[in-house]
């Protein structure tokens, strides 16, 4: 397996193995349990599957290619082999309700954090899309299931695109997608990447769970430049528009529409009309 860096130079890529990434990880809940795959439909689909069956919180399922992979607002997400970062997570189902919200801001800002790691400056979309100069270069899919009004299945899939070239994008998503070799200008080591991720989002998970809902707040609005401006937010069915205020307590985003109300949107996707930066969401 080979992949090239933005001189077009080819490099090995090492293989994403349950025993390369046990060997490193140094977590103890998230990454305990392995499923690792050279192809998968989706990490998401089959997390899911393990979860609804009762399968361990914090068991990790990472796959070299997906050939299904899923973004959000029912968009393919392009996940190619040995390039990228598909993987998912699964969470305990024992989160209080009101901190359902915030699981996609801690995700966003554990990669945040990595990418920190190898000296990039990330963007942070709300909920959870993850930026460099404009372009995507992380999504992230949160999903949950309840059963009897009890939250039974909670998983989170995060897709970092780490060695493409541009040129490994589809042209359809080429100008608004970037990876961090494009990024930094060398091949990074994916298993050094998933490896800081995990242990990120272990810490970040931790203090969520001990009640400290600040901290992942505080670091999520550092690192989102689009507080203050004019966004449009729209989802399946709607759109509304208005300035950004904020996030609250629960990830919750605050819109001040032109008629001056407070609107608390809790789910969908913002586009950033006045930056000129491509924002949308594949
Ligand atoms: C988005 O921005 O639309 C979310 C993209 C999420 C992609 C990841 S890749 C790993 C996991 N498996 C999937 O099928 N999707 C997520």
């Amino acid at each position: 397996m080979t992949s090239s860096n933005a001189a077009g130079q080819k490099a090995a890529a090492i293989p994403l193995t349950a025993e390369v990434i046990e060997s490193r990880l140094k977590t103890r809940l998230f990454g305990t349990k392995i499923y690792a795959f050279d192809r998968l439909g989706s990490t998401n689909n089959f997390a899911k599957r393990l979860a609804r069956e009762g399968a361990e919180a914090g068991t990790l399922v990472v796959a070299e290619e997906q050939t299904r992979g899923r973004g959000r607002l029912s968009s393919q997400w392009y996940s190619p082999p040995g390039t990228g970062l598909w993987l998912t997570l699964i969470l305990p189902s024992d989160i209080e309700r009101n901190q359902l919200g915030l699981i996609p801001i801690l995700s966003g800002v554990s990669v945040a954090q990595t990418l920190e790691s190898v000296g990039l400056q990330a963007a942070l979309k709300w909920p959870n899309d993850v930026l460099i100069n404009g372009k995507k270069v992380c999504g992230i899919l949160t999903e949950s299931e309840f059963r009897l009004d009890k939250l039974h299945v909670l998983i989170v899939g995060i897709g970092l695109n780490v060695n493409q070239r541009a040129a490994d994008f589809p042209e359809a998503i080429r100008h608004k997608s970037t990876s961090l070799c494009q990024e930094v200008g060398k091949t990074l080591d994916r298993v050094d990447l998933l490896v800081n991720l995990i242990q990120n989002f272990e810490s970040n998970y931790k203090n969520l769970s001990e009640g400290e809902r600040e901290q992942i707040l505080t670091a999520w609005r550092q690192r989102c430049p689009f507080i203050g401006q004019n966004i449009t937010v729209k989802n399946e069915t709607s759109q509304l528009s208005g300035i950004f205020e904020s996030i609250d307590e629960n990830g919750h985003l605050h819109l001040r529409t032109l008629d001056g109300k407070l609107q608390i949107v809790t789910a969908g996707e913002s586009l950033f009309k006045e930056t000129g930066h491509y924002v949308g969401g594949d």
